[in-house]
């Protein structure tokens, strides 16, 4: 019942934009994901305050480009580079990280969004299911490996960096069996059930 109460609140909610006063003058964010959906809307709006440098970290540069050049004609005056970041790759996943700590000198803002659904059960190059290593794993590396450049750069401007991990509400469905005992998905179950265990990170 409480999904379908989700389902629900969720076809109603409007999302509201940041309020005007909030201003990212001089700011580092990094969106994942950022090509399209709501990695791209948030990478929209973070450079609409004023961002003075955004990284849009997409599986697909050529996609990566399109939502470069569309968040650049309204906010022409933040610069915006686009990095190659595949979660369903570990060397991926340090290669991004060991670029932001080698050419970014600062970071002040994350939105770890990037994430899969899927109806089939698929299996990534590293083995496990791919909802829980893109959704999960993928993204607990990640969020691992960039909390020293954010800490970093609170430390140097005395003010708090962030960091945000887009969750779903599928994470509610998961059995608490999965949630006690997570088993990363079996080849028997269908991607459509191993995404709520992915969601709980
Ligand atoms: N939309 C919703 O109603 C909803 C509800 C609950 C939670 N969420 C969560 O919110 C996030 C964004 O959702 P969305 O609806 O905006 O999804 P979306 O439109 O499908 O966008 C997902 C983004 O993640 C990227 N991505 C997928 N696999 C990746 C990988 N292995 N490595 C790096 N990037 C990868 C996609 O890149 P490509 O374009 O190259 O595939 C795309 O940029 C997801 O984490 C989703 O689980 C969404």
């Amino acid at each position: 019942m409480s999904n379908l109460w989700n389902f629900l609140a969720m076809l109603t909610f409007k999302p509201q934009p940041l309020p005007d006063d909030i201003r990212l003058d001089g700011l580092t964010a990094i969106v994942t994901g950022a090509n399209v959906g709501l990695g791209f809307e948030a990478a929209k709006e973070l450079a609409s305050h004023g961002l003075s440098r955004l990284i849009l970290a997409v599986r697909d540069l050529s996609k990566g480009e399109t939502a470069k050049a569309e968040i650049s004609q309204e906010s022409p005056e933040c610069e915006i580079l686009v990095w190659q970041l595949d979660q369903e790759s570990w060397g991926s996943i340090v290669t991004f990280a060991r670029r932001v700590s080698d050419e970014l000198g600062r970071l002040d803002i994350v939105l770890l969004n990037a994430g899969l659904k899927r109806l089939e059960f698929t299996r990534s190059p590293t083995c496990h299911e791919a909802h829980v290593q893109t959704n999960h794993l993928g993204t607990a590396l990640l969020s691992l490996l960039l909390v020293e450049p954010l800490r970093r750069t609170a430390r140097q401007t005395g003010k708090p960096s962030r960091m945000t991990i887009t969750a779903s509400s599928a994470a509610f469905s998961a059995p608490m069996q999965d949630i006690l005992e997570p088993k990363g998905g079996r080849a028997s179950s269908p991607g459509l059930m191993t995404r709520p265990h992915s969601s709980l990170v």
